[in-house]
């Protein structure tokens, strides 16, 4: 390699000779240089560091790729679990990050005012420009955003939407019905029926009705409406795994090229342009309207809500947050209730004498009056149901909606977590599948889905419920759970009331895919109305 030694006045240059030399050592030894670097940065990260006393994969101990490939695989809440069993209750899983495996530890990383604030992988999620109550990471500011959509998200306000879940609920019947029709001859347990698709065509066809007063037609067309579910599937699975490394995203979906790259694009989807259409049907915006719907029933749904909310106050809640809430709350809002109604069915139908009991406590609950012996079944007449809130806490128990780590960064004075200091900056993840295993808090059997464990001892029902995480905690606790509880209290028990479900497959695990939400497939079922 040429390189000039002598500066411009003919003198050789000391800071010349020392680059010149090392620009030569590198170009003959390139690959031994490339090496040494590759092995000092991994010692470096791996033994540099306050996390180095905690074991882990050798692979996350220098790089963060060891989470980009576990969110790829889809299966990162089962390998948590792997983890924790292997390693113990604190796990490096990336050179800055560690999972941590006890709720009392999770608890106070969840709860408000620990100091512990959201990572840059929210921020992925789109529109950057724009973050709505997940997405946005300024504590402050999500705080006074969160303040607003409070309101409309309250159970009394979900309340007041019942009727359009009624309604959308009697569609899924008749779906039913209709199906059950078609079946005429085709054997006495009649054609397969996807439950698990239904019941995400029901959480969607609800989230439509209750944000934007409209039905995305999922559950009329009995198919997912122009891929929709496909597109949100596809975004959450970028989301997630270019979360783990969120420069990323400058090269691909912030790469100004990236708006021509139809698989990065979401502006076209279904939802999207719904929310941009309902927007444009409320403007202008004003006191007297409060963002009703002008041509329709003039219902008060999120959206309306949410545009009372902005014109209350206009600086904190400016108009762009009522489309990033309202449209957020249908990726929040669709693949987690499903996700969670098809865990339900599953555990249920898989276990004869739960099943059973479930059917008994049902049939005692009409005989005596309890629940009605025909419609629909309002949040009171569910709440009297113990056997079926033990189901379903169990469900959520065993198979949380959210199959990624929930990651919080250690505020600037460090913190202390169940006997461990982590220093600022330190990134704590905890995961639901790890933390609902705990044996200590859910008993020895922890593993295994067996909803008697909340019935048998009030005391411990109730520690078991303070240490469940399926709606996160703290001060970024689910927004939308008086939604979901809601309408899961609703379908369920009419679905079993109304209904035998025998799955297709009874030995046959669900296909479960987790980049955040935890997709599932394979719920089928051979259904019949009961008499
Ligand atoms: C059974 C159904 C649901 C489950 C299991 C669930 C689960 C969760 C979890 C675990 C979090 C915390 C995430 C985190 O901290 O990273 C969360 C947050 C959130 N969820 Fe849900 N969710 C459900 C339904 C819904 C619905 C129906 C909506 C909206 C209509 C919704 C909207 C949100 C929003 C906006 C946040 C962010 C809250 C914040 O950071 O302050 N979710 N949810």
């Amino acid at each position: 390699m040429g390189v000039t030694l002598e500066t411009e006045s003919g003198s050789v240059s000391p800071t010349r000779v020392v680059v010149g030399t090392i620009l030569e050592v590198v170009a003959a030894h390139w690959i031994l240089v490339g090496v040494s670097l590759l092995v000092t940065r991994i010692l470096y990260k791996r033994y540099a560091s306050p996390l180095r006393k905690y074991p882990g994969p050798f692979l996350a101990s220098f790089s963060r790729l060891w989470k980009v490939i576990s969110t790829a695989s889809g299966r990162t809440h089962l390998q948590h679990i792997e983890l924790h069993r292997r390693y113990g209750p604190v796990v490096r899983i990336a050179p800055n990050e560690v999972s941590i495996a006890s709720p009392e530890a999770a608890r106070n990383l969840l709860s408000a005012g620990k100091g512990f604030h959201k990572t840059d992988f929210y921020g992925v999620f789109p529109p950057p420009e724009n973050p709505d109550i997940f997405t946005e990471i300024r504590e402050d500011v999500h705080a006074q955003k969160k303040r607003v959509a409070n309101v409309p998200y309250s159970m009394a306000a979900m309340q007041q939407l019942s009727p359009f879940i009624n309604d959308t609920i009697e569609l899924f019947m008749r779906k039913i019905d209709e199906h059950r029709a078609a079946n005429v001859g085709s054997g006495p347990k009649g054609k397969v029926f996807d439950l698990g698709a239904f019941l995400h065509y029901f959480a969607f066809d609800v989230l439509g009705e209750v944000a934007f007063s409209r039905s995305f037609g999922f559950l009329a067309e009995g198919r997912d409406v122009e891929n929709a579910i496909k597109t949100i599937d596809q975004s959450q699975a970028y989301n997630g795994i270019v979360g783990q490394i969120p420069e990323v995203d400058y090269l691909l979906r912030r790469n100004p090229v990236g708006k021509f790259i139809p698989a990065l694009s979401t502006q076209n989807a279904l939802i999207t342009r719904m929310a941009l259409e309902e927007m444009a049907n409320r403007r202008p915006f004003d006191k007297e309207n409060a963002g009703l719907l002008r041509s329709g029933d003039g219902r008060r749904d999120l959206m309306a809500s949410l545009i009372q909310g902005h014109l209350k106050n206009p600086e904190r809640f400016a108009e762009g947050d009522v489309f990033a809430v309202a449209h957020g709350a249908i990726f929040a809002g669709s693949d987690s209730t499903a996700s969670t109604m098809q865990s339900f069915f599953w555990h249920v139908l898989s276990d004869k004498k739960v099943y059973n009991k479930l059917n008994a406590e049902l049939d005692q609950a009409v005989q005596d009056g309890t629940i009605p012996a025909s419609g629909n079944l309002s949040w009171n007449e569910s709440q009297a149901l113990p056997y079926f809130q033990a189901c379903l806490r169990e469900a959520m128990r065993v198979r949380p909606a959210v199959g990624l780590n929930i990651t919080r960064i250690a505020p600037k004075e460090g913190a202390e977590l169940d006997g461990h200091f982590f220093p600022a900056g330190t990134r704590i993840a905890a995961n639901g599948w790890v933390l609902h295993r705990d044996r200590k808090t859910f008993g020895e059997d922890a593993d295994i889905f067996r909803p008697e464990r909340w019935l048998e001892d009030e005391e411990r029902a109730r520690v078991m419920d303070r240490y469940m995480f399926q709606f996160g905690g703290g001060s970024h606790v689910c927004i939308g759970r008086n939604l979901a509880l809601l309408e899961i209290n609703k379908v369920i028990p009419r679905l079993i009331r109304d209904y035998k479900f025998e799955l297709v497959h009874p030995d046959r695990e669900l296909k479960a895919f987790a980049t955040f939400f935890v997709v599932q497939e394979g719920l089928e079922v051979y259904v019949e109305k009961k008499p």
